[in-house]
C-alpha cells in the first residue's frame, strides 16, 4: 500500500471512530440483533475474494457494531459498566501501533519499565503494601483472580494436600473465583460459600466455624476470598477481621477488587477499603472504574517473588531474552501469558493526560451518582431501597401496596425492560435474598445529577404506567 493511501485510510478510520465515540450518548444503549437480520451479518462476515473498499467496510463495521450494548453509555447501569475514557482509547491506538511484545525485558524494556514502576507506585504508594510488593497486568478480573488463586495454592498447599483443600468465599463472591478454582483442578465441593450477614458482608462467625469444622474433618483450609466491592451490591467485606482469621489459621487472603479497588484512588472514599492492604493479593480491573478500554486488569501481590515462583518458566528458545536481574523483570514470569500486549501503556497514557486529581474526582462521581439515585428514590412513594448506595451501586424495587407479592418480580423486570426499550436508561436486574431488584451501577462520571434525577423520575412514571396494567393474572402486554 502506498504511503499516501495508508495515510488516507488511517485518517478515514480515525475520523469514523472519533465520530462514533462522540455520538455514544445519543445512541441506543442496548441493541440486540433481530433474528431475521442475523443472516445479513453472516453475509458480510465472510472474507471477499477481492478487496472491499474502505467505505463499504466502515459502513459494514457500523452495522455490525450497531448491535451491541454500549457499555460506555452514561446511562448504562448494568453489570459493571465500562466508562472508558476517550484517552484510554487513544492510548490503545498508540499501543497497538507500537505493537510491543511485553513478555520480556529484552523485547519491551521501555514499556516493561513503565509497567514495573506503575505497579510499584500502585502497590506501595496507593495500596500501602511493603517494598516486596509487585504485580502483573492481565486481561481482566477473571485472569487476575485466577492468577492470585494459583499463588494461594502454590504457597499454601503441598501436592498431597490439594485434594483435601478448602477455599472460603462468601455467597456474594464473583463467579470468576469458582471458575478459577475449577481451572486449577479444585472440585466444587472444595469451595465453601459462607453466608452473608444482613448487610451482605461475609459472616465471619460462620466463616470461623466452617474452618474449624473442616479442619476437624481432616480437610485443609488454604484460602479466604474477601470482596472489595461485590458485583451485586458494592459491599466490602471486613478485611481487618478477615486478615486476623487468615493470620491465625495461616490461610492466604485474596481481595477481589476487580471494580471496587479503584476507590483507593479517591481520597474521600478510600477508607471504605481499610484493611485491604493486609491481603496477600488483590485483583483490580482498569477496564472498570479506571476508565480504560477492554481488557486491562492487574493482579497485585504483597510478595512479588510468589508470582515468579508460580509463573516463572525457562526454555531454550527464549534464552536470548532470559531475565538478567530481578530489577529488569520478564513479565511472562509474573503471569499466565507469554505473548502479551503492553497493557500498562494505555493506563499510563490516560493517567498522564488526566492527572490524579481528575481521576480522584471521576471515581468520587460514581459514589455520588448512586447516592443521588438513592435520595431521589427516597422522595418518591412506593419505592423500596433493597441495598443502599455504596461503591457506586444501589439496588431498589418498585413496591406499591396491594400488588400481590407474586407479581412484584414481574413488575420490576418489566420496568427494566421498558426503560431499555424506550432508551430511558439501562438499569438491569439482579436478585437480593431471592427477590428481583433493579440495580444501578453508576460509575460513568459524565452523567450529571440532573440526568440521574430524570432517570429515577422516568422510572417512576414507567412504573406507575405499568402498575395500571397489573391485574391478578399479571402485567398486560
Ligand atoms: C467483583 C468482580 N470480580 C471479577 C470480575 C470479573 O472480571 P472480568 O470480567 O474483567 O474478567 C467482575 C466482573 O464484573 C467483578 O465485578
Amino acid at each position: 500500500m502506498s504511503e499516501r493511501s495508508f495515510t488516507e485510510l488511517a485518517q478515514k478510520v480515525l475520523d469514523h471512530c472519533v465520530l462514533e465515540r462522540q455520538n455514544i450518548p445519543s445512541q441506543p444503549i442496548v441493541k440486540v440483533i433481530p433474528r431475521e437480520k442475523e443472516k445479513d451479518i453472516g453475509n458480510i462476515a465472510r472474507p471477499p475474494q477481492l478487496p472491499a473498499s474502505i467505505d463499504t467496510t466502515l459502513s459494514n463495521a457500523e452495522t455490525i457494531f450497531g448491535y451491541r450494548v454500549r457499555m460506555d453509555h452514561p446511562k448504562f447501569f448494568g453489570f459493571i459498566p465500562s466508562p472508558a475514557s476517550d484517552l484510554s482509547w487513544l492510548g490503545e491506538v498508540l499501543n497497538s501501533a507500537y505493537n510491543t511484545h511485553a513478555g520480556s525485558w529484552f523485547q519491551s524494556s521501555g514499556p516493561s519499565a513503565v509497567e514495573k514502576h506503575f505497579l510499584s507506585w500502585l502497590t506501595r504508594d496507593i495500596i500501602r503494601y511493603p517494598e516486596t510488593a509487585g504485580g502483573c497486568f492481565v486481561s481482566g478480573g477473571s485472569m487476575a483472580n485466577l492468577s492470585a488463586l494459583m499463588l494461594a495454592r502454590d504457597q499454601k498447599l503441598s501436592l498431597e494436600e490439594r485434594s483435601k483443600a478448602v477455599a472460603y468465599t462468601s455467597s456474594q463472591t464473583h463467579s470468576s473465583l469458582a471458575k478459577g478454582l475449577g481451572i486449577l483442578g479444585f472440585h466444587p465441593a472444595q469451595i465453601r460459600k459462607v453466608a452473608c450477614d444482613d448487610s451482605m458482608r461475609i459472616d465471619t462467625t460462620l466463616l470461623r466455624s466452617a474452618i474449624e469444622e473442616d479442619k476437624a474433618a481432616g480437610k485443609v483450609p488454604f484460602l479466604i476470598v474477601g470482596n472489595a466491592g461485590t458485583t451485586n451490591t458494592g459491599t466490602v467485606d471486613p478485611f481487618t477481621e478477615l486478615a486476623a482469621i487468615a493470620r491465625e489459621q495461616s490461610l492466604w487472603l485474596h481481595a477481589d477488587g476487580a471494580y471496587g479497588a479503584s476507590a483507593l484512588l479517591c481520597q474521600a472514599r478510600r477508607a471504605v477499603l481499610n484493611g485491604v492492604e493486609l491481603c496477600d493479593s488483590i485483583s483490580w480491573d482498569a477496564h472498570k472504574w479506571l476508565f480504560q478500554t477492554y481488557g486491562c486488569g492487574m493482579v497485585l501481590v504483597r510478595h512479588r517473588k510468589f508470582l515468579t515462583e508460580s509463573f516463572g518458566t525457562t526454555a531454550e528458545y527464549t534464552q536470548d531474552a532470559a531475565e538478567t536481574a530481578e530489577s529488569l523483570p520478564n513479565f511472562w514470569n509474573y503471569g499466565p501469558e507469554l505473548t502479551r500486549p503492553a497493557r500498562a501503556m494505555k493506563l499510563w497514557f490516560s493517567f498522564q493526560l488526566l492527572g490524579l486529581d481528575a481521576i480522584d474526582k471521576a471515581i468520587n462521581r460514581g459514589f455520588e451518582l448512586a447516592e443521588k439515585a438513592q435520595s431521589s428514590l427516597q422522595c418518591l412513594k412506593d419505592w423500596e431501597i433493597m441495598s443502599p448506595a455504596q461503591m457506586g451501586i444501589i439496588c431498589f424495587r418498585f413496591h406499591p401496596p396491594h400488588v400481590p407479592a407474586a407479581s412484584l418480580d414481574d413488575l420490576n423486570m418489566k420496568i427494566s425492560q421498558t426503560a431499555i426499550e424506550k432508551n430511558l436508561a439501562a438499569p438491569l436486574t439482579t436478585r437480593i435474598r431471592g427477590v428481583l431488584v433493579l440495580r444501578i451501577c453508576s460509575i460513568h462520571p459524565d452523567l450529571s445529577d440532573e440526568e440521574m434525577v430524570a432517570v429515577i423520575n422516568g422510572l417512576d412514571q414507567l412504573a406507575h404506567l405499568l402498575l395500571s396494567r397489573v391485574s391478578k393474572d399479571g402485567i398486560a402486554e
